[in-house]
């Protein structure tokens, strides 16, 4: 069975409701799913992992300079670097996400090849077209 988590940062829930449509379509298509925030990211161990989604609310100045918040920054520097699953980013956003995918990716730091797939919503609901960019 492929292992897949889902490590999220929400203010308001958006980004928590988009994290866990994503962990009920994977659990559905049978990969082992673990949805959980930022602050329980120690519980994973990212060795053991095929797939790693990431994912945070878009700060910025709603129509430009989008980026990933300072607990997510935090959060990202922390990673394993190389990381070892492959890797996905989402985001939510009112208005524009812009650059904050750029951002998230820089934060990184190169410990991820480049994203399989980004996806963002202004609702947290998982549409079809981002499910068809997952399993
Ligand atoms: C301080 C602040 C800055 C924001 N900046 C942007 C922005 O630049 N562009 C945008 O589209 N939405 C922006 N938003 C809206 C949030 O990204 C959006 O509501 C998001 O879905 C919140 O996710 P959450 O419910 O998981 O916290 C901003 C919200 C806040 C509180």
């Amino acid at each position: 069975m492929k292992k897949a988590a889902i490590i999220y940062n929400s203010r308001t829930g958006t980004t928590k409701k988009y994290a866990e449509q994503i962990g009920d379509y994977l659990s559905n298509k049978g990969v082992e799913t673990n949805v959980l925030p930022i602050q329980q990211y120690d519980d994973i161990n990212f060795d053991n992992l095929d797939y790693l989604l990431l994912g945070c609310w878009t700060n910025g100045l709603m129509f430009f300079l989008q980026h990933p918040d300072k607990a997510w920054k935090d959060f990202a520097a922390k990673l394993p670097n190389p990381m070892k699953p492959k890797t996905a980013l989402f985001t939510t956003y009112k208005l524009l996400a812009g650059t904050m995918f750029k951002n998230m990716n820089q934060q990184l730091n190169g410990s991820i090849k480049a994203p399989l797939t980004e996806l963002k919503s202004r609702n947290g609901t998982l549409s079809g077209n981002d499910k068809s960019t997952l399993v």
